[in-house]
């Protein structure tokens, strides 16, 4: 393993990875069949991963493009996963090519595909790091090498923080990080939730018992306390196709299918 954490070589096929079946969901190629397999068993009990998938992926286009609009020009994008088009550095640096973008994840297998496809760009870096060890990530020499905590920083928890335990201090972690943030920061955060498929989470959190993390799907008030010490911004906490949607207001059809909430907030 190389000091930013890509793979000399060997790669774990012996258990499903979240970042490879995140992958799966989307429709790339970056996964193998223990992770197949594992996102076959989650998708037969609940379609609806699928959707959820695609629309988080969306959430995070349009709140960089926000953020970026606002004049937000540091991300700090935590949970990165497989790099799948258009990734965070390329919808902030379309707008604003200045802008920096930090990529973190635990993964390495995230960290061998990094190197090979986020790190081309200028104001990008890679850090192989650990979430339920906030100051790992806040020591990172390619966090501080990129990013001036002086300034407005946007953190973004995209769909990773249903990775941590309630016994790993997912609070604790949101807010450590929070302290480090400037006034004019932001928190980007997006959840997965039970409370709309209660009766078809079982399978799916039990598949991702026997892979490389486990899924703590988490109620409403649950995620919007995370926001604890932030400003949320119009609409607030909602399901993501209802955050700043483009195009015509999402129907509850459209909705039947998303599990996942997501809202920003801003540090005051
Ligand atoms: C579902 S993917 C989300 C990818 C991207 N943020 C998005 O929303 O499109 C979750 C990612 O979080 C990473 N992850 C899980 N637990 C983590 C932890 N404790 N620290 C850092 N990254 C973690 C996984 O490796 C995976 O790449």
């Amino acid at each position: 393993m190389t000091e930013q954490g890509f793979l000399a070589g060997g790669i774990d096929t012996s258990r499903p990875h979240p970042a490879r079946m995140y992958d799966y969901y989307l429709g790339g190629r970056d996964n193998y069949l223990v992770d197949r397999e594992a996102a076959e068993q989650i998708i037969k009990a609940s379609p609806a991963v699928v959707d959820s998938a695609l629309a988080n992926r969306e959430f995070l286009r349009r709140t960089v493009g926000h953020l970026v609009a606002a004049g937000v020009r540091q991300f700090i994008d935590i949970g990165t996963g497989i790099p799948t088009s258009p990734n965070t550095h390329e919808i902030a640096q379309s707008a604003a090519p200045d802008a920096r973008v930090v990529y973190v994840d635990n993964d390495p297998i995230v960290a061998a595909h990094a190197g090979a496809r986020l790190l081309r760009a200028s104001n990008t870096a890679f850090g192989l790091a650990d979430m339920r060890n906030p100051r790992s990530i806040l020591e990172h020499p390619a966090v501080n090498g990129l990013i001036d905590f002086t300034r407005p920083v946007a953190v973004m928890l995209v769909s990773v923080l249903h990775f941590v335990g309630d016994d790993e201090d997912p609070a604790g972690t949101v807010a450590l990080l929070r302290d480090a943030l400037p006034s004019g920061s932001h928190l980007v955060l997006s959840h997965g939730t039970a409370d709309f498929h209660a009766h078809k989470v079982d399978e799916a959190v039990s598949v991702y018992r026997k892979s490389t993390a486990n899924l703590s799907l988490r109620p409403y008030d649950e995620v919007l306390a995370f926001f604890d010490g932030f400003d949320l911004l119009e609409p607030g906490l909602v399901r993501v196709p209802l955050w700043h949607p483009q195009g015509p207001e999402p129907e509850p059809d459209d909705l039947r299918n998303i599990g996942i909430y997501g809202g920003v907030g801003r540090k005051p």
